[in-house]
């Protein structure tokens, strides 16, 4: 079992378990200290150094997401002149080192490095802006790369290799050449990619976004209604992002057991239906060769009386009911308990049963 031990953060003493960072003890402690490499999901990588903190005792600035507490009487400073000039000066680098146009960028409003910026009141970063000038991928339906955004924070990296198990996505080059790549520095359509979308959704700026959302709005425009994905039973919590009242994008909801984050493509990219004009929207009722629009009221009537007379004529082994993966495990219990104890047939059976 982890020691307890007393620590100073800001001036305030805290209790740490031994072993637990610098940044989940503030965290845990109301203390804010911004991130942009660390993502909870993910194992730390203490890359991009946004978090560094004033160690009382250490000579260099320490990076809070990957300092562990190992010491009774640690005293830690998480904004002191010293700690926020570094975090300027990291911020302005990574400002200077892309193309970060804030206005013509999708992702406006929902950026980690537009956000930093903000917090640290930086208009302009002090050096020559030099994007480097890297193609952008359009290569596929769902997904759009641009690179010249990237801050090399390696979460796309990350969550590829350790929550997708995919290992689609490496650090490529060397040096000031360093790049994102997927598999060996093809497009993402012509990479094993399977198009889950976790890169999506880890990615802190604009670097790799969902295409849909493209014609309809930025970011900052969106409201997020949460939802349950129908496509299988798993029951993945998505939060729907609207705009004007059209859904633009689908991201898996961190916070829920199930899924964590994480959707498979159809979860993430398959909700075109949602507003596509052949989708049904009310019960259609066949007559001869046609199919006629009606009431639920007069459709639900009309199967009764259809179910009601085949059992009388045929008994109820001449009826089965088949349900469906992308209904809840509630409505399938239901439908059995329909099929069973209604109509008093076993003749019940589901598309995802092998
Ligand atoms: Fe800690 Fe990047 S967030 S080093």
């Amino acid at each position: 079992m982890s020691k307890e031990l007393k620590i100073t953060i800001d001036g305030c003493e805290m209790t740490a378990q031994e072993g637990r960072t610098i940044l989940e003890v503030a965290r845990e402690n109301g203390v804010h200290i911004p991130t942009l490499c660390y993502h909870p999901r993910l194992r730390n990588a203490g890359s991009c150094r946004v978090c560094v903190v004033e160690v009382e005792g250490a000579r260099a600035l320490m990076p809070a997401c990957a300092t562990p507490v190992d010491r009774d009487g640690m005293v830690v400073n998480t904004r002191n002149e010293r700690v926020l000039a570094a975090r300027r000066m990291t911020v302005e680098l990574l400002l200077a080192s892309g193309n970060h146009d804030c206005p013509n960028c999708a992702s406006n409003g929902h950026c980690e490095l537009q956000d930093l910026a903000y917090e640290l009141e930086i208009e302009h970063p002090r050096f020559p802006i030099q994007p480097p000038d890297l193609p952008f991928d359009n290569s596929n339906p769902m997904i759009v790369r641009d690179l010249n955004k990237c801050v090399l924070c390696g979460r796309c990296v990350r969550g590829c290799q350790e929550v997708q198990v995919n290992q689609v996505i490496q650090f490529g080059f060397r040096g000031p050449h360093t790049k994102i790549v997927t598999g060996g520095d093809t497009d993402y359509a012509d990479s094993p990619c399977v198009f889950c979308g976790e890169c999506v959704q880890l990615c802190p700026v604009g670097a790799i976004s969902e295409k849909q959302r493209m014609p309809y709005g930025k970011a900052f425009e969106e409201k997020i209604v949460r939802s349950v994905c129908t496509y299988c039973g798993t029951g993945c919590v998505v939060d729907f992002h609207i705009i004007n009242g059209r859904i633009v994008r689908v991201t898996g909801n961190e916070d829920a057991e199930v899924n964590r984050g994480s959707l498979c493509v159809k979860g993430r990219f398959g909700y075109d239906f949602i507003h596509h004009p052949d989708r049904l929207t009310m019960p259609l009722i066949r007559e001869g060769d046609s199919f006629r629009e009606a009431s639920w009221d007069e459709a639900l009537s009309l199967v009764a009386e259809r179910l009601g007379r085949i059992k009388e004529e045929d008994g109820p082994e001449a009826l089965a009911g088949f349900s469906s993966a992308r209904c809840t495990n509630e409505e399938n219990y239901l439908f059995m308990k329909f099929m069973r104890g209604t109509l008093g047939t076993q003749n019940v059976d589901h598309c995802a049963r092998l």
